[in-house]
């Protein structure tokens, strides 16, 4: 068995420490790992399994050396200017920024909806966005049944999707509301009004048309993924005063006609889904629980009887495992 060289690049990120716990459950024939970060980091120490590492400066002639994989989350900036760097020097990078999302020559993968994307890769793999795959994972089974006409996605999305510094927001929104009862004065490293008591409708920058570029994310994803590209959707991403787990709305109009039991019997058969669903139980997926898990679950699920084959569903998934680090390292699994 080969044993490999791996890198990760963010390795003191949200994201970036998810990706080595990750990679801690699994036994991956992986001999070497080199974890990076910027200066700022550089010299802190990490635990792997019983080892401790030392975070190394990312600089040009790091990923020069001989590395296998690199898993990169660091920002779309980091991953433009070094991943064709590793690249060029026979490293298979698996990117979680949206720095090559939408290039036509980067597959972007779901293990669960898309894994034969992997094969046409040329040296960089996307890993999608958060909201996006655990959506698609849901709507891919759905897709194959009853052909997909449109989409109205509505997410309220946790804190840990902003990185450390959108933690810190609602950790220092509430330390401020427990001393001084005001929600509305403290210190913000990462978002422009309070998170903690507020929901706030502006993920990532605002673009000309209006949506925001999380909005658009999610909108021309989903089309690549599902390999339909003129496929009508719609989107509104709001972040809210939850730590992990991003949960969402679908709304969905498909071509055909369908069974409510069909549509539970396809979900509970999807890999990589969880259903659960009783309204009679007041059962149904909310961040607390989900949190932790790779699995996408579904609840909710009821006929939209406002259109003709409209669907809608409620979808929680842990968006810093299955949303980030989890979905990277499924896809790094597909290439060992
Ligand atoms: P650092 O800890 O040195 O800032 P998060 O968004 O959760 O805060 O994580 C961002 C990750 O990306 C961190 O590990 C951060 O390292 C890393 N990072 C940011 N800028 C760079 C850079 N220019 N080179 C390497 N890593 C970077």
């Amino acid at each position: 068995m080969k044993n490999y060289k791996l890198a990760v690049v963010g390795a003191t990120g949200v994201v970036g420490q998810k990706m080595i716990e990750v990679l801690q459950e699994k036994n991956l024939p992986i001999s070497e790992y080199v974890f990076f970060a910027s200066k700022r980091s550089a010299g802190k120490t990490l635990r792997f399994g019983n080892d401790v590492y030392v975070v190394k400066e990312l600089t040009n002639d790091s990923l020069k050396d001989n590395f296998d994989f690199a898993l990169f989350s660091a920002g779309g900036d980091t991953s433009l200017k070094y991943a064709p760097i590793a690249v060029e020097h026979g490293c298979i990078v698996i990117d979680n920024s949206s720095a090559f999302r939408m290039d036509n020559t980067v597959p972007l993968v779901v293990p669960e909806v898309n894994p034969d994307d992997i094969k046409w890769h040329t040296g960089i793999i996307a890993n999608p966005n958060c909201s996006t795959i655990q959506a698609v994972c849901a709507l891919k089974p759905l897709n194959d049944a009853f052909g997909i006409k449109r989409i109205v996605y509505s997410t309220y999305q946790a804190v840990s999707g902003a990185g450390s510094k959108g933690i810190h927001d609602l950790e220092n929104g509430i330390q401020n509301y427990i001393e001084d009862d005001d929600t509305t004065t403290y210190y913000l490293e990462k978002f422009k009004y309070p998170i903690f008591n507020n929901c706030l409708p502006h993920i990532d920058k605002f673009l000309e048309n209006g949506y925001t570029k999380e909005e658009e994310k999610m909108i021309n994803e989903t089309r690549k993924i599902l390999g339909k590209p003129n496929l009508a959707i719609t989107a509104t991403t709001v972040r809210v005063p939850v730590f992990n787990c991003h949960c969402e709305s679908i709304n969905i109009e498909f071509e055909k006609s369908f069974e409510i039991e069909k549509v539970l019997d396809i979900l509970k058969n999807a890999p990589g889904i969880i259903v659960q669903d009783s309204s009679k139980d007041e059962i149904y997926a909310i961040p607390t629980t989900v949190t932790g898990h790779d699995e996408v679950f579904v609840s909710r699920i009821r006929r939209d009887f406002s259109v003709n084959n409209g669907l809608n569903l409620w979808v929680v998934a842990d968006n810093i495992r299955k949303g980030a680090a989890s979905n990277a390292v499924q896809i790094l699994e597909k290439l060992l």
